[in-house]
Parts: structure tokens; C-alpha cells; sequence
């Protein structure tokens, strides 16, 4: 069964809209657990503009499922993550002008970097992923830069919208679900582990999770946006019922 990696940044963000204490992501990395989550997914930018550096300890010493870092190539992030030891670490492109992650990391472009961070991120046991689009040179050039998993960017079939609208265009959801399903098998045979995740809701999470061979989602915002009215831990159960 995939796991169901519940994104807390989100939280964080309302946080440090007033730079006070509440609400606290480590709470909600708690709530998030009792509603079934089976990692917590968070991301220290180098901007931190969410998620801060005592969030991210405090994270490690509490989170009792797998505890994944999202994290840019920057040294001084590196760092923190080999002395932190999350779970996991998925390597994302980080540029500080966006809302949030855009696009996938250019894994062929940042081949040697890659290359260096994974191995020092793989010599202390953190189990490293790439986060990527769906195109098998990207998903080869991770499995190159020994990469164990890899998560495929959902954003482009997840904001396949007709023009001017928020209604979604079938065609191009369907075209972007190829590509999906084409991700995973490239990746699959190339030996890695693949997940999925950006931008994925109740409403559009059933088909990238019927092609069953995702180990993991990684989805943050619309658990977040159901939790202000559902609470946090339904919100999760609710989407754990979809994902399974
Ligand atoms: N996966 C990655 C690598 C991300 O950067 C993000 C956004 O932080 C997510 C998943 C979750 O995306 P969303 O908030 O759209 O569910």
C-alpha cells in the first residue's frame, strides 16, 4: 500500500504569517500521524519563509513514522540534513521568487552536484530521492546520480485546466497521466523507487493512485485547506481512503 506523506509547510506558513508560535507544524505532524499518515514531509528552504530550523529538529526527535526532508542542493542545507538524519531526503529545486516548488529538479544539469550530495546524503543512511518530471532522461540521470527513489511532479496533470478556466481538461489530464504512468515505468525499471506528488486533491488524486505501483504521495496544501474545517486528523483519513 502507498504511503501517505502528509506536506506540514503549510501549516508553518500561517505560522510565520504573524512570526509567532502558532499554529506549530510539529503539532501538526502529531495530528497528521493519528490520522494515518505514514510519513511527514517537510521542506527547509534556505529562505526559510516556513518551516524553521527549530521545526525541523524538533520534527526528528518527535515524528514516529518516516520523516522526509524536501531540500534544495544548497551546502548549508546539506549540511543540516547530515546532521539531522531524516528518513529521507528528497532533492527539490529551490528559487526564491516562486510560491512554491515549480518545476522539477534538472537532474541532468546538475548531474555532478547530484552525484556528491546523494552519496554523502546515502553514507549516513538517508534513504535519497529526487524530485522530478516524468521524462525518462531525467528519471535516468537520477538512477546515474544514485538516486534510491524518485518522485514524479503530478503538477502538470494536476493543473491540466481548459484555458481561462478551473475546470479540468480531460484530453490533457489524460495525456499527462501517460506521462505519469511512463515515469513510473522507466523508473521501476531502472531499479527505483517512485513516488508522486504536487498539487494532487481529493478531486484528482483517484487516477495517479489506481496505477497502484506509487509507494508514496507527498501532498500538502488541499489536506491542509480541508483540515481548517474538517480538522486535521479527518482531513488526512479522508485522504488516506482515497489514496488506498
Ligand atoms: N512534493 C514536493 C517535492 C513538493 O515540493 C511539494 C510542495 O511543497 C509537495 C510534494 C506537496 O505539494 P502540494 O502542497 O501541492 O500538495
Amino acid at each position: 500500500m502507498a504511503a501517505l506523506g502528509v506536506n506540514i509547510d503549510h501549516v508553518a506558513t500561517v505560522r510565520q504569517a504573524r512570526r509567532t508560535i502558532e499554529p506549530d507544524p510539529v503539532w501538526a505532524a502529531a495530528e497528521a500521524e493519528l490520522g494515518g499518515a505514514t510519513c511527514i514531509t517537510f521542506h527547509l528552504r534556505k529562505d526559510r519563509r516556513h518551516i524553521q530550523d527549530r521545526d525541523a529538529e524538533l520534527l526528528k526527535k518527535t515524528v514516529q513514522c518516516k520523516l522526509n526532508m524536501e531540500m534544495s542542493l544548497d551546502e548549508e542545507i546539506v549540511g543540516i540534513a547530515l546532521r539531522l538524519r531524516p528518513d529521507q531526503a528528497t532533492l527539490v529545486p529551490e528559487n526564491r521568487q516562486e510560491i512554491t516548488t515549480e518545476g522539477g529538479l534538472d537532474v541532468i544539469a546538475h548531474a555532478d552536484r547530484m552525484a556528491d550530495v546523494a552519496k554523502r546524503l546515502g553514507d549516513a543512511g538517508i534513504v535519497v530521492s529526487a524530485f522530478i518530471d516524468p521524462a525518462a532522461a531525467q528519471v535516468a540521470a537520477s538512477a546515474e546520480a544514485g538516486c534510491c527513489a524518485i518522485e514524479l511532479h503530478t503538477g502538470a496533470y494536476a493543473n491540466a485546466c481548459l484555458a481561462g478556466s478551473s475546470m479540468p481538461d480531460q484530453r490533457k489530464q489524460a495525456d499527462e497521466l501517460a506521462e505519469l504512468r511512463q515515469g513510473l515505468e522507466s523508473g521501476q525499471a531502472a531499479g527505483l523507487v517512485v513516488h508522486a506528488g504536487h498539487g494532487l486533491t481529493y478531486t484528482n488524486v483517484g487516477p495517479v493512485a489506481v496505477m497502484k505501483s506509487f509507494a508514496e504521495f507527498n501532498i500538502g496544501h488541499s489536506i491542509i485547506a480541508r483540515a481548517v474545517f474538517v480538522g486535521l486528523r479527518d482531513a488526512v483519513a479522508q485522504m488516506k481512503r482515497l489514496i488506498e
